[in-house]
């Protein structure tokens, strides 16, 4: 068998390498008697096996589900989409017996493997439905034989490869869908051949290199949609020759250059995605011809210059988003004329002037985000007139004045870090921002200490020191730079409480009374904007985090000289530090540190799996581990740390670990991972048990050849001995914490548990079998494996 198919193979490749395609293939289907084809027809269908589940055979072959036939009794058309399980009964379709098949539908049929090169005998197929299935492998070449393919769809499969030239064949086509597959390689030129095709999409593939301009000659082309692509290089200017096209997509590729004036040729245009892109230059005003259009995405490229007046003629635009670019200038007051919009966002630019009342005209608008601009003069109250609102953001502005009175009571109304007066808001408003910012949604929890709206007012703010404006907030509004340095006395030594690898951190009591740590940062970068831009971003998602085991991140001062972090300040400082006091170490009894391990563990746990994007400590230390004043409850610090300062975001870092807690593979890799943490976490657990840093301890574990001193140790010789021996009750709890944070201390990083799991450990009801911890070695927990036996309930 195998061999007949490598030959087959072979002479349709050739046949085809000599542009004589089909004659091979289609030999076995000539019909010289109609009968005798037929019985072929109808015995294929049968060895097909596709309907034994559904017919029992006897009945007319034309008659069972899906099959239609022309007045001779030869099936014409197969569509079973979603009815028939397939998998891989697909290849045994004999292809070659069907002769008049014109359509075959197999949609969501749950069809594996690769399409059998065999398919190319169905030459007078004109539809073909493979999409929603599970095809992998290339597309035979043999399928340029289906010369009459009108519409062709595979999308939704695994299909792997380059789309292949021999496409240029399928003259008749008019529906080509590839998306939703892995097609990689170039868009081949020869698709510039298919002058008939009105539907073209490529989207969510692999394809690379550029968009060729023969595309440009798919004059009846009305959808061309390349979205999520590794598309490079320009819009090609031939593009504005599709003068048909309803809808345009290259979002979410790597296509650069300026936006081709052409584009405005596209008359018909209903929908413009070139968001997600490289895009240089400026809107062309050009654009303002396309009259029809009711989407425009052109957010998330490096697109300067000022918004077009002409933007005012696209009357029909209805979401129009522009945000994160390099705009400049104002808010054209022609975006007036735009009274169907309903979405407009021009977040993230360098847009300044005042947000024109002409905007009040655009009554339908739901979502109104301008903030991260320059906008100044102030708030409109145009805005209470909005006909049904949903979220109005204007926070990170230079917006001035009063919050008018009329618009207290709207909701979703972002004001914050902007340079308002006006202490009198409601405190429904308050809490709105509030818990939104915090990520609470109850009204009860808010606070008005937590106030975001910056209260300071303009003249206030200009007694700062130097004139240095500066400081976004984050936390009371009454705090400026000016503020912390009054309260440091400009961070003098006296105020420090301690020095770590990434700055210094004081203790500060604000004008409010309240008592704050501030972190100082030394900053590696001059004033680079994009750093700050980068840095306002990080601090933002820290102070978003809430976990009960975190130290709060009420907010940062962003200053030429400087970066500060403001935390939740903790009286009792640092594990390291209480460990290293024999009377508080001992008021820091077992049940205490047991449960303190498990708190860190979440807390790692919490930042490694549950947030977007995902943070690793890089710096985990009984240095950087808080306790509460009542030392039941520890609190992570630093977390996101090391990412500030490092805006490239990169795993491979400068700033390095507290020593005697670094992952050993570091010291080759230099790469960060959360494994790293978890082996910095497996060190503060056994040094939380020992009550001192594990030290050699570490290295004598990680070296196969174990002294037999230290393998033959126990676990009760280990344990901090200022406290009393725990009872059997904490003892177990002990040697359960112990194993998992020997399995944390793994030399290989695959070896080590995820922090999910470790926490999960901690919150579920398995208990190990109670052992006298003088009857663990240490060598025996190192080598622990499946110790998780048996229920707590059932033990004791
Ligand atoms: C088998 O086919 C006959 C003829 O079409 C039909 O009457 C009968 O109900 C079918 N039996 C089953 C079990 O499907
Ligand atoms: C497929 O059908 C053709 C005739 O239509 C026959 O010659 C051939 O042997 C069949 N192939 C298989 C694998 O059954
Ligand atoms: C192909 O089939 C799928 C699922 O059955 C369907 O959604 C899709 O519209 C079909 N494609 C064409 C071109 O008709
Ligand atoms: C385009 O389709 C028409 C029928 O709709 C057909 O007559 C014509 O030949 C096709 N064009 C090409 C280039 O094949
Ligand atoms: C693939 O694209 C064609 C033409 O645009 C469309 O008719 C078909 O529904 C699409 N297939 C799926 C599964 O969406
Ligand atoms: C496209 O990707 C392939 C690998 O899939 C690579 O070999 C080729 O160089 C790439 N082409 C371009 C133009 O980037
Ligand atoms: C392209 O195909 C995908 C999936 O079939 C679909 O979601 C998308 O709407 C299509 N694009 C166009 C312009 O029809
Ligand atoms: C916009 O960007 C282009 C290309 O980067 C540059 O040549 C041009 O000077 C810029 N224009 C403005 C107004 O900044
Ligand atoms: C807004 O800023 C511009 C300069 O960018 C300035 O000319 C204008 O006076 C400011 N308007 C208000 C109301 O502050
Ligand atoms: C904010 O407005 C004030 C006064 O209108 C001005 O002095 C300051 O430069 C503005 N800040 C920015 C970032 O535009
Ligand atoms: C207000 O804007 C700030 C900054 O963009 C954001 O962090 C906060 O979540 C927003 N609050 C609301 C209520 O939308
Ligand atoms: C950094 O590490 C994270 C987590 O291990 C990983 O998801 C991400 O891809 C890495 N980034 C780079 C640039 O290597």
């Amino acid at each position: 068998m195998a061999p007949s198919v490598s030959i087959s193979i072979l002479i349709v490749v050739l046949c085809i390498f000599m542009n004589v395609p089909t004659i091979v293939i289609a030999a076995g289907s000539v019909a010289t008697f109609k009968s005798s084809s037929l019985k072929q027809e109808v015995q294929a269908l049968m060895e097909s096996g596709w309907w034994s589940g559904s017919s029992n055979y006897t009945s007319s072959h034309c008659d069972w589900p899906g099959i239609k036939c022309n007045f001779g009794g030869s099936i014409t058309e197969i569509d079973i989409a979603g009815k028939i399980y397939l998998g891989d009964k697909f290849r045994k379709f004999n292809f070659s017996s069907f002769p008049n098949l014109v359509r075959l539908s197999l949609g969501n049929n749950q069809i594996l493997g690769s399409i059998p090169f065999e398919i190319g005998s169905l030459s007078k197929l004109t539809h073909l439905n493979l999409s929603h299935n599970y095809l992998t492998g290339q597309l035979p070449l043999s399928l340029a034989n289906l010369a009459k393919l009108v519409k062709f769809d595979i999308s939704f499969n695994g299909i792997t490869g380059s789309i292949p030239r021999e496409f240029g064949n399928f003259k008749n086509l008019l529906e080509l869908n590839l998306s939703h597959n892995k097609f990689t390689g170039p868009i081949p030129s020869t698709l510039g051949l298919l002058t008939n095709l009105s539907d073209l999409n490529l989207s969510f593939n692999e394809i690379n290199g550029s968009i060729v301009s023969e595309i440009g000659l798919l004059k009846n082309l009305l959808n061309l949609d390349l979205r999520q692509n590794k598309l490079t290089g320009p819009i090609p200017s031939s593009l504005g020759h599709l003068t048909n096209l309803v809808s345009l997509s290259l979002s979410s590729n790597q296509i650069n250059g300026f936006i081709p004036q052409k584009i405005g040729n596209m008359k018909n245009l209903n929908g413009l995605f070139l968001d997600n892109n490289m895009l240089i230059g400026m809107i062309p005003s050009y654009l303002g011809h396309l009259t029809r259009l009711v989407f425009l995405f052109l957010d998330f490229n490096k697109i300067n210059g000022s918004i077009p007046l002409q933007i005012g003629n696209m009357k029909n635009l209805r979401y129009l988003y522009l945000n994160n670019n390099n705009l400049v200038g104002q808010i054209p007051l022609s975006i007036g004329h735009l009274t169907k919009l309903e979405t407009l966002n021009l977040n993230w630019n360098m847009i300044s002037g005042p947000i024109p009342t002409e905007l009040a005209n655009c009554f339908l608008i739901k979502f109104l985000s301008l903030s991260h601009n320059y906008l100044n003069g102030s708030v409109p109250s145009w805005v209470k007139d909005l006909y049904a609102p949903i979220k109005i953001d204007l926070s990170y502005n230079n917006l001035t004045g009063n919050v008018p009175i009329s618009l207290i009571r709207m909701r979703e109304f972002n004001l914050s870090y902007n340079s308002l007066e006006g202490r009198y808001l409601s405190a429904t408003m308050i809490c709105v921002v509030t818990s939104k910012l915090f990520g609470y949604f109850l009204h009860s929890q808010c606070r008005v200490k937590n106030l975001v709206l910056p209260m300071k007012t303009h003249a206030e703010l200009k007694g700062t020191k130097n004139g240095n404006l500066f400081s976004i907030w984050n936390y009371d509004g009454n705090i400026a730079f000016e503020d912390i340095i009054q309260a440091t006395e400009d961070f003098d030594i006296r105020y420090c409480i301690g020095t770590g690898g990434y700055g210094s951190v004081y203790k500060a009591q604000l004008p409010s009374g309240k008592v704050v740590a501030l972190k100082k940062l030394n900053r590696l970068e001059a004033e680079d904007p994009t750093v700050d831009k980068s840095f306002r971003n990080e601090v933002k998602m820290l102070t978003e985090i809430r976990h009960r085991n975190i130290v709060k991140l009420h907010g940062y001062c962003l200053h030429k000289r400087c970066m500060v972090l403001i935390y939740e300040y903790m009286e009792r400082g640092s594990l390291f530090c209480v460990l290293n006091n024999d009377v508080e170490a001992v008021e820091l009894d077992w049940t205490k540190r047991v449960n303190i391990i498990k708190d860190i563990a979440h807390a790692i746990s919490y930042m490694h799996h549950d947030c977007i994007p995902i943070i690793v400590h890089r710096d985990i230390s009984s240095n950087n581990i808080l306790l509460n004043s009542k030392l039941e409850q520890a609190f992570v610090s630093d977390f996101g740390t090391a990412r500030l300062l490092d805006p490239n975001s990169s795993n491979q870092t400068l700033v390095a670990g507290t020593y005697g807690y670094i992952a050993p593979e570091l010291a080759y890799t230099m790469m960060f991972t959360e494994k790293c943490d978890v082996y910095s976490f497996g060190v503060v657990a056994l040094e939380i048990l020992m009550g001192i840093h594990p030290g050699e301890l570490l290295t004598t574990l990680s070296s196969s050849s174990s002294s037999s001193s230290s393998r033959n140790m126990m676990l009760n010789e280990i344990l901090d001995q200022r406290l009393p021996p725990p009872n059997r009750i904490v003892a177990r709890d002990i040697f359960f914490v112990a194993t998992i944070a020997f399995a944390c201390l793994c030399t290989k990083p695959k070896s080590r548990p995820t922090m999910n799991w470790v926490s999960q450990e901690f919150l579920s009801r398995k208990k190990p079998i109670a052992k006298p911890l003088h009857a663990v070695s240490l060598w025996q927990l190192k080598n622990e494996e499946n110790f998780m036996v048996g229920d707590i309930d059932t033990q004791s």
